[in-house]
């Protein structure tokens, strides 16, 4: 049985108007095509839905059966255009992030700010570090990465939209702490506690170091977390090259104070990445306006006032 929705359309007109001129002018139809549409639905269905009596008509049996399904089918069809809005609205999506663990200190509060005026959004948050962010990015698992610059050849759009400033962390009591201007090769003799590889932190501290022709330490312990470093560095173990945004509460507190090191801080950025191309939901295109125009006012980089 070939009926289609416009038939059926026309005839719930029809059959709620018992009128073939009203059903027409709703319709934005002339009335020839109007009753064309019915007759080809009657000749599909076998069956009359119309009697005419005098001038006006009525619903046969049949139509009143057909009636009462194409009314059900129109609301059936409301309702799933109803939920496909939803699901490509502002209010009932998913957003999919994964977010560089040293992102991971900011990120919470612009997510919370953003949830606020689109209620009923989900995130699903992926932590981890630079190195498992690019393969997410590349195997498509997540809407977005928040991360420092990626590397050139992949195929991804970055959009910078903070600073993060990298120092070099000691106990308050280290004897560094009392010095200003202390130059780089200075910390060799030093322990540093340094993140793992593939960390996006320990990348830029190594880049760095390299570039200002100082390689090595004295010694180095690796610790996976920015949590754990800075535990080591309180417990007088080494120094440590952190971002700002992980040292908040420790300079407010005293734990932890920043080094007056020449050519610190290491001037890093975060920037939102997706591959090239990617299909954004209304969520997703939402959170990236939202992060572009308003991460600036929303939030501040911890400020590294140097001990000396
Ligand atoms: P992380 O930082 O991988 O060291 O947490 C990310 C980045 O700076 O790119």
């Amino acid at each position: 049985m070939n009926i289609t929705l416009r038939q059926l359309k026309v005839f719930e007109a029809v059959a709620r108007h018992l009128n073939y001129t009203r059903a027409a002018e709703e319709l934005f139809l002339s009335q020839p095509a109007v009753s064309m549409q019915i007759k080809q639905l009657e000749e599909t269905l076998g069956q009359a839905l119309f009697e005419q009596m005098g001038k006006k008509i009525f619903l046969t049996d049949a139509g009143k059966e057909v009636y009462r399904y194409s009314l059900a089918i129109a609301s059936q069809l409301k309702e799933m255009e109803m939920v496909l809005e939803e699901m490509n609205g502002l209010h009932a999506g998913k957003l999919t992030l994964a977010v560089a663990s040293t992102a991971n200190y900011f990120v919470p509060t612009l997510l919370g700010m953003f949830i606020q005026r689109h209620k009923g959004v989900t995130v699903d948050i992926d932590v981890t570090n630079r190195e498992n962010l690019l393969k997410a990015l590349v195997a498509n698992t997540t809407d977005f990465a928040i991360m420092g610059q990626p590397p050139d050849g992949l195929e991804l759009e970055a959009h910078l939209f903070l600073e993060n400033p990298l120092v070099v962390i000691a106990p308050p009591d280290h004897p560094l702490a009392r010095e200003q201007q202390i130059p780089l090769r200075k910390l060799h003799q030093e322990t540093f506690i340094e993140r793992e590889r593939g960390s996006g932190t320990r990348l830029a501290r190594e880049r760095f170091f390299a570039a200002h022709g100082a390689e090595s330490f004295g010694e180095t312990m690796e610790m996976s977390s920015n949590e754990a470093i800075k535990q080591a560095v309180q417990a007088g173990l080494g120094l440590g090259v952190l971002s700002l945004h992980t040292l908040e509460l420790e300079l407010i507190l005293k734990r932890l104070v920043v080094l007056d090191v020449e050519n610190f801080p290491i001037m890093r950025h975060w920037f939102i990445i997706h591959r090239q191309g990617k299909r954004f939901s209304a969520v997703a295109e939402a959170f990236k306006q939202f992060v572009l125009t308003e991460s600036q006012s929303l939030l501040t980089v911890p400020s590294a006032e140097t001990a000396a």
